[in-house]
């Protein structure tokens, strides 16, 4: 890919550059028009590896050619904007986020770090400062894991981690492979799995990442930012199916039956009782079965369900603690397996490392924030973010929170657009302080 990208479905829309002093009402521009696209039903949906993701980037993409940045596509189609440095070869700083979303998800869950990063570069070229090392502006696709059932995918690619089973995995909803998505989008995928990084972490000095804080503590805490810590890694199956034996409601006693929903409840209230205990000892862990459902199709009052899938997603700060919940969930399943006449598939499963940001990078951002009398504090990230992919390959990366309303993954986020200009001056003072280092 040579920085094109297909344009299936390619709406194009202009927004005018802001002149100097007018960043807040290009971002809310910015903000607006994405909203817009995957806003037709009910908050924002818009697909990892989609023709909706391409339009969101070509926002982004058409404001940055019209402020005289370089602008491309790296060969898995992740948009690039480069501010060249005064020193193109010295390691670049790179500085962004992801344009997917979940399904009805919100409207600044990635795009916030996208639009900050853009604005950091305009208001360097304001400034007429020439940054020693180049500042990318990078927005990934297929952050989101809903639709692939993994996430990080545009940064794994960036990476090289992507491998032949991820290409193969299926879509949520029309279940053709992420391979195939991607030819759709022009991308060569094969390429992609040969395990060579497209950028080597040697060329990325640093990594920032503006995000919406997607739990309720800047807001409790009555701070505007917060300085990200480390990440939550995460272990997760996309569907896990119990199959038992369909019957009639009616006519089948409770010992002779091979209830799939019983068994489901069973193992989740068991590995409930076991997440407790685990707290109980002092382990960090979140865990969620987002998807439990039977078939339609078949599904009535008067049967009892011969099968039941369900998703489970569980999270901790330490790799020890999700191997450990992993293996009690498969010994839990194959006990209840026993006991109740039951076969528990657990499909594929995909794993993303806990991660430690860069100690340096985050106490130069709570140094700017101090500096520009921002309160700031800093804080663990429960959520999964880019950043804890770059991080894990070796690239020093630090995340700035913005404080929001109602949570994330739901179409109610709220952020005030003080508080992202705020969180944006404290990136913007980091991007700038070690764009000039050495
Ligand atoms: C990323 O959005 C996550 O699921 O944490
Ligand atoms: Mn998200
Ligand atoms: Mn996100």
């Amino acid at each position: 890919m040579n920085g094109t990208v297909k344009q299936t479905n390619g709406a194009s829309r202009s927004i005018p550059v802001a002149p100097t002093g007018s960043r807040r009402d290009l971002a809310r521009r910015l903000f607006d028009t994405l909203a817009e696209i995957g806003g037709a039903g009910i908050g924002t949906t818009r697909p990892s590896y989609s023709a909706l993701e391409t339009q969101a980037m070509e926002v982004i993409a058409d404001t940055a050619r019209k402020a005289g940045l370089t602008v491309g596509y790296d060969p898995a189609a992740n948009l690039t904007i480069d501010l060249v440095g005064s020193d193109p070869d010295a390691a670049a700083v790179w500085a962004g986020s992801h344009l997917d979303s979940v399904p009805q998800g919100g409207n600044f869950d990635g795009t916030a770090g996208v639009i900050a990063a853009l604005l950091a570069q305009l208001r360097l070229k304001e400034e007429g400062i020439t940054p020693r090392r180049t500042v990318r502006t990078i927005a990934l696709r297929g952050e989101e894991s809903p639709w692939f059932g993994q996430c990080y995918l545009g940064s794994m690619a960036i990476l090289g981690k992507l491998t032949a089973d991820d290409l193969a995995r299926t879509h949520r909803t029309d279940g053709r492979t992420l391979a195939e998505h991607m030819t759709d989008l022009g991308i060569e995928s094969d390429r992609l799995t040969a395990q060579q990084p497209i950028v080597a972490p040697s060329e990325v000095a640093a990594f920032f990442e503006l995000h919406i804080e997607q739990g309720p503590v800047l807001v409790a805490r009555k701070l505007p930012v917060g300085v990200v810590t480390g990440i939550r890694g995460n272990l997760r199956h996309q569907k896990i199916v119990c199959r038992g034996e369909a019957g009639h409601s009616g006519a089948v006693p409770r010992w002779l039956r091979k209830d799939a929903v019983l068994a489901v409840a069973d193992l989740l209230s068991t590995m409930d009782e076991h997440w407790a205990a685990l707290m109980e000892r002092g382990l960090d862990l979140v865990v969620t079965a987002g998807i439990v459902q039977t078939n339609p199709d078949e599904h009535a009052m008067t049967r009892i369900p011969g099968e039941c899938s369900f998703s489970i997603d569980f999270r901790s700060q330490s790799a020890e603690t999700l191997q450990a919940f992993h293996h009690l969930l498969y010994s839990e399943a194959r006990r209840i397996g026993r006991d109740r006449g039951v076969v528990f598939d657990f499909g594929p499963s995909s794993y993303s490392e806990p991660a430690i940001l860069d100690k340096t990078l985050g106490d130069r951002l709570l140094a700017q924030a101090k500096a520009l009398s921002i309160p700031a504090e800093a804080m663990p990230s429960g959520a999964g973010h880019d950043a804890s992919a770059f991080a894990n390959a070796g690239i020093p990366a630090a995340m700035v929170f913005v404080r929001n309303r109602n949570g994330s993954h739901n179409p109610d986020e709220d952020m005030d657009l003080d508080d992202f200009m705020l969180a944006g001056d404290v990136m913007y003072a980091a991007i700038a302080e070690t764009a000039q280092k050495d």
